[in-house]
């Protein structure tokens, strides 16, 4: 079952930026059943792997939207997600042995970007561009 939930503060009003926020949530809910069950190292790889192709494809989709609709702190905001890709590289090499600290952390840091930016960050351009756009942006 479930540990972290989705919930509505996580919501940016954007449908097809929030599912790609659920898989997100979905995958720090699987480590951190994981890392509660101390098998947090057998699944490092495979989250960091994961993260780095969301990185690129989620920011992209982020900043196209935020571009497209004149999104007016998208400098700011782009800036933040050139400094989750680089924490994302540092994670990659940073852990030659794969233990259950390093899990842990990998953990914490995941769920610092859910609260820190996808609740603070995100969440100012979800009311523009729905308002300049309607709920449904692909
Ligand atoms: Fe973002």
């Amino acid at each position: 079952m479930a540990i972290i939930k989705w919930k509505q503060v996580y919501e940016t009003g954007i449908v097809a930026l929030d599912n790609e926020h659920k898989a997100l949530v979905g995958q720090i809910d699987a480590l951190l059943e994981a890392v509660r069950d101390k098998r947090g190292k057998e699944l490092y790889a495979d989250v960091v792997v994961m993260l780095e192709t969301y990185v690129l494809e989620h920011f992209e989709h982020e900043e196209k939207l935020m571009k497209e609709y004149g999104f007016p702190g998208f400098t700011e905001h782009q800036q933040e997600h050139q400094d989750l890709v680089a924490a994302v590289q540092k994670l990659k090499i940073g852990h030659a042995v794969k233990d259950e600290s390093a899990a842990r952390e990998l953990l914490k840091f995941l769920r610092i970007w859910l609260l820190e930016h996808i609740v603070k960050v995100d969440k100012k351009y979800g009311p523009f561009i729905e308002s300049r756009a309607g709920r449904f942006v692909e």
